[in-house]
């Protein structure tokens, strides 16, 4: 078994959304299991600290990359089984995550319709914990095939053994850290298997989704119309990596208790907030950041989008691209001025390398 061809200097710009200029001292692609295997029966690949690389949607390079890049590329899409409860589908860990999101509904198995058109792989999805318009990945999750980066060992994990939580599963938690069970680092995923539900019910009741429903006079949509909408949302809001490099939201929506919350109404009437199950509010971090005048402000060429301030872009695209601390400058920038308003502290949703 001989490891695949470690490539050196290799250049991550186009493999990060951001399109921030940096290189992979050494990265290896990973198209199958037994390619993480044979890096770590590798002695001089084996001994040096990884760092796994997917579609590259929710990251900041602020350097070039010493640990060793494990490029996921695991391909392969397929039905595991049909029951009359749902339909269990697996993809590799590489593919791209809309792509497979189109193929599912297009074999008529529906249920990832909600989460149309966020950028990145397969393999990222239970990392990130993924959500949109009122569904998350925990609620299509059956289970995960990776591979642990120390001993080689395959293992598989259930929706329980990932903790699933908002934008966050154990593969962002570092073992020992708050006596945590984490596999941030030790982990490579490979494959995801995704459960949908049957009989499919369409998940509406997001402000943006009821505003289709109300002006395309469409009452009952199906899955295929959901995914239409979903997409005309996202790039009516959101801005396109392809064209003007991000990595989504850039924090994630804070929380507060209910008399937290009613002591910053009372200061700030308007602000968005949504309760959630557990009692907690919910605010739009959008909407703070926007309140604080930050849309389409810039701090060298990191810029607050336009048309949603909670999303940084890279406003000197390829050619003059923003550096990894241009954003975090305005990311810190950001921070300040809603924790001076708002008492609140923004917390990043991207991984920053
Ligand atoms: N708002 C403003 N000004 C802004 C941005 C937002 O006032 O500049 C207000 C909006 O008017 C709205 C509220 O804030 O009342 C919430 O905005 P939006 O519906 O756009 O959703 P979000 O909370 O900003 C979250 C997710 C998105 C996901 C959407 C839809 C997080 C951090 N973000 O955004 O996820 O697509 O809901 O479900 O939870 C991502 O994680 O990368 C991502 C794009």
């Amino acid at each position: 078994m001989s490891a695949p061809l470690p490539l050196s200097s290799f250049p991550l710009q186009t493999h990060n959304s951001f399109g921030i200029v940096a290189k992979a001292h050494t990265l290896v692609r990973v198209a199958h299991e037994a390619d993480v295997q044979a890096v770590l029966a590798d002695p001089a690949l084996a001994a040096r600290p990884k760092f796994v690389l997917g579609g590259g949607s929710n990251i900041v390079l602020t350097g070039d990359v010493k640990p060793l890049v494990l490029k996921v590329e695991v391909m392969g899409r397929r039905l595991i089984h049909e029951t009359p409860k749902a339909w269990i589908v697996e993809a590799g860990a590489g593919e791209n995550w809309h792509a497979v999101v189109a193929w599912t509904l297009a074999q008529g198995w529906p249920g990832l319709e909600n989460l149309a058109l966020i950028p990145g792989s397969v393999g990222a999805s239970p990392v990130q914990n993924i959500g949109a318009y009122g569904v998350e990945l925990q609620d299509r999750f059956e289970s995960l095939h990776a591979i642990d980066l120390v001993t080689g060992q395959a293992f598989t994990l259930n929706a329980a053994q990932c903790a699933f939580g908002y934008r966050d599963s154990v593969f962002k938690h570092t073992a020992g850290q708050d006596g945590d069970f984490g596999l941030a680092g030790r982990a490579l995923i490979t494959r995801v298997r995704f459960r949908l539900p049957k009989p499919w019910k369409a998940v509406l009741g997001y402000a943006d989704l009821e505003r289709k429903r109300a002006d395309t006079g469409i009452d009952q949509p199906d899955a295929q119309q959901i995914f239409d909408w979903v997409c005309a949302i996202r790039r009516a809001k959101l801005p396109d990596p392809a064209t003007l490099g991000n990595a989504g939201s850039f924090f994630k929506n804070p929380t507060v208790s209910p008399d937290q919350c009613a002591d910053i109404i009372a200061r700030e009437p308007g602000i968005v907030h949504y309760p959630m199950p557990n009692g907690d509010i919910k605010l739009a971090a959008g909407w703070l950041i926007d309140a604080c005048g930050w849309k389409g402000k810039s701090i060298g060429n990191a810029g607050v989008y336009d048309k949603q301030a909670l999303v940084l872009v890279n406003r000197g695209g390829a050619a003059n691209p923003v550096t990894g601390g241009e954003v975090m400058t305005l990311a810190r920038a950001i921070q300040t001025s809603v924790y001076e308003r708002f008492g609140i502290r923004l917390e990043p949703e991207p991984v920053v390398v």
